[in-house]
């Protein structure tokens, strides 16, 4: 085998060895969590006081920076009269709501698990990685100000405390 090959097929295996690796430990991801295992009544009781939480102090919040694409009430800009540009954003908006829909308050749907949900939306809010850029350009209002961010990472980090103690 000439050196040519041998990195086109180790290449080649590696490739498949990490995708049989990235799919399992999504479906990993996506199983149930052990939530569902304690007394109903508990679960019923964290997911209350973590929505009036939220209702309260962080949904005005998500509402004017992240309902147009992770909820129902999408308010669909002037420039989506553009040919073309009404397509792509209801695609943004239809992906951003497979992942999570707030539409309904918390807990929230999409395809995670609520503390998962809590988790992803901690990272994605302190790394400034949502609202996406490409959209902030253009909705200069949706910017997360510090003082936001600190309120939704303190929703975050008590009520994922919350479950905690609910195990
Ligand atoms: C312009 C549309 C748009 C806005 C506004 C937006 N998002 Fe998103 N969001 C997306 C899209 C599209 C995805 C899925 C693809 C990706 O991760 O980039 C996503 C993914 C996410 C995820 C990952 C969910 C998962 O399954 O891991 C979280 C969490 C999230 N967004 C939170 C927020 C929060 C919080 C806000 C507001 C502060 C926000 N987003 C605003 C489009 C948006």
């Amino acid at each position: 085998m000439n050196l040519n090959k041998c990195v086109l097929k180790c290449g080649t295996s590696l490739l498949l060895v990490f995708m049989a690796n990235y799919a399992s430990s999504h479906q990993n991801n996506h199983q149930k969590v052990p939530i569902e295992s304690k007394p109903e009544e508990t679960t019923k009781d964290t997911f209350k006081e973590v929505n009036e939480a939220y209702i309260k102090s962080v949904k005005p919040i998500f509402q004017k920076s992240c309902f147009d694409c992770h909820s129902s009430n999408t308010q669909y800009p002037w420039y989506s009269n553009i040919p073309g540009v009404k397509q792509l954003i209801r695609s943004d908006v239809s992906e951003a709501k497979e992942h999570l829909d707030m539409t309904n308050d918390f807990p929230f749907s999409g395809h995670g698990e609520p503390l998962e949900d809590l988790k992803a939306i901690g990272k994605q809010v302190d790394n400034g990685e949502m609202p996406p850029f490409r959209y902030m350009i253009i909705h200069s209002e949706s910017e997360l100000s510090e003082t936001d961010k600190k309120i939704i990472l303190e929703w975050v980090h008590a009520s994922i405390k919350k479950f905690d103690e609910a195990k």
